[in-house]
């Protein structure tokens, strides 16, 4: 039986997180994403059989960076480990997500997928020729994840496709140094549309239960060896700038978007009535100077160390 007591840990550990909203603020740089409440903050848990959710986890937003997670690995599926590692290196930079400074260093390659001039170069490297065909490799392999369609919030693509001169830049630098595998506007056009696609705290959820358990009982297929890399990255590099704090303090593989979205992998916890590999979804749209979800990075700190889930 759930004890009163241990949920009222969860619930102050969420009630806590939840004032640090007023710490950040909702993405700006993309004039769509500035629209969001960001005093919103939801979780979801999910284990092999049991769901936690808290707030409001009904509410769509988009996935932003959290998708490079998915592209690295439908991406390395696709052409194997050692191709990938030809296009995109696997070195944390502790740069900023967008930052174009090291593109002239490490010969010209991306440092790791998770940050956007790998991130582009994963997008061109994707199967299929076209633009549709690209996206459509990551959302089939989403959908089957989800055992459910997902859509691509138009509004969202088409503001950040107006406000993308960054990463403009970076995809022509990328194709002068001969790291991309389509056009400029493929490989942005893709980069865009995959971080547009729409979901909810328990579609993250469900991401990150899939790389806990290794893709077990999944129709969406990719080895062990490529999850295991995913989740490296995601613990070397996956909070950005942030990603080293995230390691020592938080100790979980996790990826971010500034969205406010973030997964969050637990390998094998128990928190309240979840056991076992649990995947934990968050959003919160008020994100601080790094692009990280206050509430998000605040909860996790807390629920890891209340429930004992550093990994390392
Ligand atoms: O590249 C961009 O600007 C966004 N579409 C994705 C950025 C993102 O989520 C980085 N996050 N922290």
């Amino acid at each position: 039986m759930i004890s009163k007591l241990q949920m009222e840990k969860l619930q102050t550990i969420y009630a806590q997180a939840h004032t640090m909203t007023s710490k950040g603020k909702a993405a700006s740089y993309i004039p769509a994403l500035a629209e969001a409440d960001s005093t919103a903050f939801s979780v979801s848990m999910i284990s092999m059989d049991d769901t936690i959710e808290l707030g409001n986890c009904s509410e769509t937003f988009t996935l932003q960076s959290v998708v490079k997670v998915l592209s690295f690995m439908v991406a390395t599926h696709h052409h194997g480990i050692e191709e990938i590692m030809r296009y995109v290196d696997v070195e944390p930079t502790g740069d900023s997500f967008n930052s174009i400074v090291r593109l002239e260093s490490n010969k010209n390659k991306p440092f790791n997928p998770m940050i956007n001039a790998g991130a582009i170069t994963i997008a061109s490297l994707l199967p299929g020729q076209t633009m549709f065909e690209k996206v459509k490799s990551v959302t089939s392999f989403l959908e089957e994840i989800l055992n459910k369609q997902v859509t691509i919030n138009n509004e969202v693509y088409l503001s950040e496709y107006h406000s993308a001169d960054y990463n403009r830049a970076i995809a022509y630098i990328l194709q002068a140094n001969g790291f991309l595998k389509s056009d400029v506007e493929v490989a942005l056009q893709v980069y865009l549309q995959l971080c547009s696609i729409s979901v909810n705290t328990s579609d993250l959820a469900k991401i990150a239960l899939y790389l806990a358990t290794n893709g077990h009982n999944s129709e969406a297929k990719c080895s062990k060896k490529i999850i295991n890399f995913a989740k490296a990255l995601m613990m070397t590099c996956g909070l950005y700038n942030f990603s080293g704090k995230f390691a020592a303090f938080v100790g979980l593989p996790a990826k971010s978007g500034v969205s406010g979205a973030i997964i969050a992998v637990v390998k094998d916890g128990e928190i309240e009535h979840l056991k076992g590999p649990i995947g934990i979804g968050l959003f919160g749209p008020a994100i601080d100077d790094v692009g990280n979800s206050v509430a998000g990075i605040d909860f996790l700190e807390k629920l890891s160390k209340e429930y004992d889930l550093f990994c390392l």
